[in-house]
C-alpha cells in the first residue's frame, strides 16, 4: 500500500458565541492509513447533512478530503434543477495532484444527503469484484436528459442509468474523466459524466460501468420501496431487497432526503436495539459548567390560538419550569377574548417575574402565521437571544426540566415529544405523504410509545420546539417562515427548515408532558374546565380531584366517624370553589319548597334549597365522576356491592340561617348517598354538620372536599344540623335509587 499524504488534519472547534461555551464538535486527526482509498467530497458549507456525513465517515475511519469548504456555491439549486458543475471543477483541480497514483482508489461522493453504511475495506473489496476501473452509482430514473435513455446499454436486471452522486475509480482514470471538464459551475455534472459514459469508445477505454445492483451505491430516488433497515448487534445497515445487497453508500437524492433522514436515525450506529441511542450525549451543553447567571437567554413564545382548557394551569407550568426567570422573555399571542381574563390575572401576578412580558391580544387581529413570525423575529433580531422556545397553549409540560433538557441537546431545532393521553396522537410526523401531509413512518408508534428512545431527525413537528437564535440569524434568517402558500404555519416552518437543510429533531429521552384536546371546548359556562372530564380526563383529575384521593386505595386513607358512614377526600379546593361559583352564577335556588316541578311527581317531602346538576347541564359529567371516582370507593367499603353509578337526584344544597338552615330527620331514596362538603366550617359558615339517629352519632366538622358515603334507607336516618352563620354548600347524590 502506498502512503498518501494529503494533509488530512481535520480539526474543528465550533464556538457557541452567544452562550460563550466552546464545544469541541469533532477533532479527528488521520496521520496515515493503510487503505488506499481516498474519499473526496465537495461541500461549501457545514450543513447538518454534512456533519452527519462526516460522523458516518469518521465512524468507519474513512479518509476524507473536503473540497470547496467556505467557497461560495455557484453550482445552482441542484435539489430542484440541473447544476453541480462546480463539484466537477473542484474535483478536477484536486485530481491533478493525484493523477499518477495508480494504486489509489478515489471515491467521489456527495455529502449533504449521503451517509456511509459500511467501511472502506468493504468498498474496496466490492470495487475489485466489479472488475472495472471506474464505477458510477446507478439509478432507475434517467436525469437530466430523458432523451438519452435509449443510448444507455441494456441491463437484464438492475438500475440502468447513471447517477453522479457516487463515483469510484482508480485515480488516473478519474483524472482522465474530470480533466475533460471545461464547462461552467452551474452546468450539470451528471450530464457531463453521462455523456462520457454513453460514448462507447470512452466507456471501453476508461473501463467504466455502473453499479447496477447497488452493491456499493444506493440511490434512494425511485427506490425507497426496495430498501429496509437491517439491525445488527453493533451496526444498522440498509438492505436492498430487490438485489439482496447491502449497499455501503446511501444517497438521499431527488426528493428522498426525508427518507435518508429516517435511515440515518439508525445507520450506521445511531440507534439500535442493543445499545439504544449512541450519539444522544454527543456535543451536549453542560449546565453544570454554567453559573445560573450564565444560562442562555430564551425568548418564550406562547400561542393561544383557540379556546383552550386549563389555561391557568398551563401558565402555572410555565412559571414552575426549572429555569432562571430573569433569563426568560415572554411573548404571548392571545387570539381569544375569552382568555383575556386568564392572561390578565397571570400578568398581574407575574409581570415582574420574567425578564420581559409582552402580550399581543385579539384586538391586533393577527393571523397565526403573522403572530408566529413576530415572536420568532423578536429573537432573531436580538443578538442576546440564544434560543427561541415556541409553545402552544395546548401543551402541558409536566417535566419542569424541559427547557434545560432541550438546550442540552444542542440542536438547531428540537422539540420534546408530547402526546395526547392514551392516544398515538403526537406533535411530530415520522414521514410525509407525497402531498406533504402526515404519513406514518415504520418507527412512529415505537417512538410515541417510547419503545425506541433517542433524538430523532423528523420532517415535521408542531406545538412546542426550541430553535437556536444563531440558526435564526444564519440558515433561518428569512423573516417570514410561517406564511407559505396555504400551509398551516407549522407546516410552513417545517418546509422552510427542510429546504434550508436544517434538521429538526424530536426527543423522547424523557417524559415531557402531553397535548390536551381543545376540541368540543364549550366556553358558555362559568367554569368551563369542569366539563372537561371526558375530553381531557388527566388534566381534569389533576385539577379537580383531591391530591390525597389515591391514598384511599394505597394506604386505606379514609375514616369511619359513625357506623357505616365513610369519610374520604375526593374534591380539590378548586373543584369545590368552581362548583359553588357555577351554581351561584346560575342562581336559581329552589327555595326548599315541597312543590317541585323538577322531580317526578312534583312533590318533595323533605325539600332542600338546591340546584340540580341537570339544571346547569352537568348531569352527564357528574355521573361520569361518580363512576370514575366514587364507585371504586364504594367497592372498597361495601365489598361485594357493585354500584351501577346511577343517580337521578344530583344537586348542590345551600344552607343559610336566612333561607334554609337545617334539614329534618329523613331517609334518602338511595342505596347509598354521597355528601361532599364544598366549603369550610368556621371560615365560610358556622354550625352545620350531620347527625345519624340510630347510632346517636354526630359529625360536626365537615372537611371541605371530603365526602360522606352512607346507606340511604332503613339504618341511616339522618338530619342536617342548623347552619348558624354564613352559607354552607354541599353536593349530594342519591346513588342507585
Ligand atoms: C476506527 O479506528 C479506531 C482507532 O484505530 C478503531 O478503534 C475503530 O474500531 C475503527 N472503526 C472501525 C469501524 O473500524
Ligand atoms: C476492465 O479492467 C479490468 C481490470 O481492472 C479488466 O479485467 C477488464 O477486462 C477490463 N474491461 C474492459 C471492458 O476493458
Ligand atoms: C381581521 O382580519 C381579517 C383577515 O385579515 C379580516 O377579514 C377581518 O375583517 C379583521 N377583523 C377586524 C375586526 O379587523
Ligand atoms: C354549550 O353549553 C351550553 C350551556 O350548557 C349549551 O346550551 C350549548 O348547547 C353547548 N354547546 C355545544 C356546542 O355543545
Ligand atoms: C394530604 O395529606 C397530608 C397528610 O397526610 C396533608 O399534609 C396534606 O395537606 C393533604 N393534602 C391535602 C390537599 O389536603
Ligand atoms: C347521645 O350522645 C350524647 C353525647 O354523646 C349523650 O349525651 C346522649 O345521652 C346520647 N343519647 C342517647 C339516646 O344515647
Amino acid at each position: 500500500y502506498q502512503y498518501v499524504d494529503i494533509g488530512l488534519r481535520f480539526t474543528m472547534i465550533m464556538v457557541h458565541k452567544e452562550v460563550g461555551i466552546s464545544m469541541r464538535i469533532f477533532n479527528v486527526i488521520f496521520f496515515s492509513f493503510s487503505e488506499k482509498l481516498l474519499v473526496l467530497t465537495v461541500a461549501t458549507e457545514e450543513t447538518d447533512g454534512f456533519l452527519r456525513f462526516m460522523r458516518s465517515a469518521d465512524y468507519f475511519n474513512y479518509t476524507v478530503k473536503v473540497l470547496g469548504m467556505g467557497e461560495a456555491w455557484k453550482g445552482g439549486d441542484v435539489g430542484r434543477s440541473i447544476g453541480g458543475g462546480q463539484k466537477v471543477r473542484l474535483l478536477k483541480n484536486a485530481m491533478e495532484a493525484l493523477a499518477d497514483q495508480e494504486d489509489l482508489v478515489v471515491l467521489s461522493v456527495d455529502s449533504y444527503d449521503l451517509i456511509f453504511a459500511g467501511g472502506p475495506e468493504e468498498i474496496l473489496r466490492k470495487f475489485q469484484q466489479a472488475n472495472h476501473k471506474v464505477l458510477f452509482a446507478a439509478e432507475g430514473l434517467v436525469w437530466p436528459d430523458k432523451q438519452l435513455a435509449d443510448k444507455y446499454p441494456l441491463v437484464r436486471t438492475g438500475k440502468r442509468y447513471l447517477n453522479s452522486g457516487g463515483i469510484i475509480g482508480y485515480a488516473p482514470y478519474i483524472n482522465r474523466i474530470v480533466s475533460q471538464w471545461n464547462l461552467h459551475d452551474n452546468d450539470d455534472d451528471q450530464l457531463f459524466y453521462t455523456k462520457i459514459y454513453l460514448d462507447p469508445l470512452q466507456r471501453e477505454s476508461l473501463n467504466m460501468t455502473l453499479d447496477h445492483k447497488c452493491q456499493i451505491f444506493q440511490n434512494l430516488n425511485g427506490a425507497v420501496d426496495e430498501v429496509l433497515l437491517k439491525f445488527g448487534t453493533d451496526r444498522v445497515r440498509v438492505r436492498n431487497t430487490a438485489y439482496d445487497s447491502l449497499p455501503v453508500v446511501v444517497h438521499g437524492n431527488g426528493n428522498t432526503k426525508m427518507y435518508l433522514n429516517y435511515l440515518a436515525n439508525y445507520v450506521p450506529n445511531a440507534w439500535n436495539y442493543e445499545h439504544g441511542c449512541s450519539h444522544c450525549d454527543d456535543d451536549v451543553v453542560d449546565f453544570s459548567q454554567l453559573k445560573v447567571g450564565e444560562y442562555p437567554n430564551v425568548l418564550v413564545g406562547v400561542f393561544i390560538e383557540q379556546p383552550t382548557p386549563f389555561l391557568p394551569e398551563f401558565f402555572q407550568r410555565l412559571l414552575t419550569l426549572d429555569y432562571p426567570k430573569d433569563k426568560l422573555k415572554l411573548f404571548v399571542h392571545n387570539n381569544e377574548v375569552y382568555h383575556e381574563k386568564h392572561i390578565q390575572r397571570f400578568w398581574e401576578e407575574n409581570r415582574n417575574v420574567f425578564n420581559s412580558f409582552k402580550v399581543v391580544g385579539p384586538e391586533e387581529n393577527l393571523s397565526q402565521g403573522e403572530a408566529r413570525n413576530m415572536a420568532m423575529d423578536l429573537c432573531r433580531q436580538d443578538a442576546t437571544c440564544d434560543y427561541y422556545f415556541s409553545i402552544d397553549s395546548d401543551v402541558m409540560l409536566t417535566n419542569r426540566q424541559t427547557l434545560k433538557l432541550l438546550i442540552e441537546q444542542n440542536r438547531k431545532i428540537i422539540g420534546p415529544l408530547v402526546t395526547r393521553h392514551g392516544k398515538l396522537w403526537s406533535n411530530f410526523w415520522g414521514a410525509l405523504s407525497l402531498d406533504g401531509y402526515y404519513a406514518r413512518s415504520e418507527d412512529y408508534v415505537d417512538i410515541v410509545q417510547r419503545k425506541r428512545v433517542g433524538v430523532w431527525n423528523i420532517p415535521y413537528m408542531a406545538h412546542v420546539y426550541l430553535v437556536k437564535g444563531s440558526a435564526l440569524r444564519n440558515e433561518l434568517k428569512e423573516r417570514n417562515y410561517f406564511v407559505l402558500e396555504k400551509l398551516d404555519p407549522d407546516m410552513a416552518l417545517c418546509r422552510n427548515a427542510r429546504e434550508m437543510g436544517v434538521f429538526m429533531y424530536i426527543t423522547n429521552r424523557h417524559e415531557f408532558g402531553r397535548l390536551i384536546s381543545t376540541a368540543n371546548y364549550n366556553i358558555s359556562h362559568y367554569n368551563n374546565d369542569l366539563w372537561q372530564i371526558f375530553e381531557n380526563p388527566v388534566d381534569w383529575k389533576e385539577k379537580y380531584i383531591h391530591s390525597n384521593y389515591t391514598r384511599i386505595f394505597t394506604e386505606n386513607y379514609l375514616e369511619q366517624p359513625c357506623p357505616d358512614v365513610f369519610w374520604f377526600p375526593v374534591f380539590s379546593e378548586k373543584a369545590c370553589d368552581e362548583l359553588v361559583e357555577e351554581m351561584e352564577h346560575y342562581g336559581s335556588w329552589s327555595g326548599g319548597k315541597h312543590q317541585d316541578k323538577r322531580i317526578a311527581g312534583g312533590y318533595e317531602t323533605v325539600p332542600t334549597d338546591d340546584i340540580h346538576m341537570k339544571q346547569i347541564g352537568f348531569e352527564k359529567e357528574w355521573l361520569h365522576f361518580i363512576r370514575e371516582f366514587i364507585s371504586p370507593v364504594t367497592l372498597k367499603v361495601f365489598s361485594g356491592y357493585y354500584t351501577k353509578g346511577y343517580a337521578i337526584m344530583n344537586f348542590v344544597v345551600k344552607y343559610t340561617p336566612e333561607r334554609q338552615a337545617y334539614l329534618r330527620p329523613h331517609h334518602d331514596s338511595s342505596t347509598f348517598t354521597i355528601n361532599i362538603a364544598l366549603n369550610n366550617k368556621g371560615i365560610d359558615f358556622q354550625g352545620g354538620g350531620c347527625r345519624f339517629h340510630r347510632y346517636n352519632c354526630t359529625i360536626e366538622s365537615p372537611r371541605k372536599g371530603w365526602s360522606f358515603m352512607h346507606p340511604g334507607r332503613l339504618t341511616h336516618l339522618h338530619e342536617g344540623l342548623p347552619t348558624t352563620g354564613g352559607t354552607r354548600y354541599i353536593a349530594v347524590s342519591f346513588i342507585d335509587p
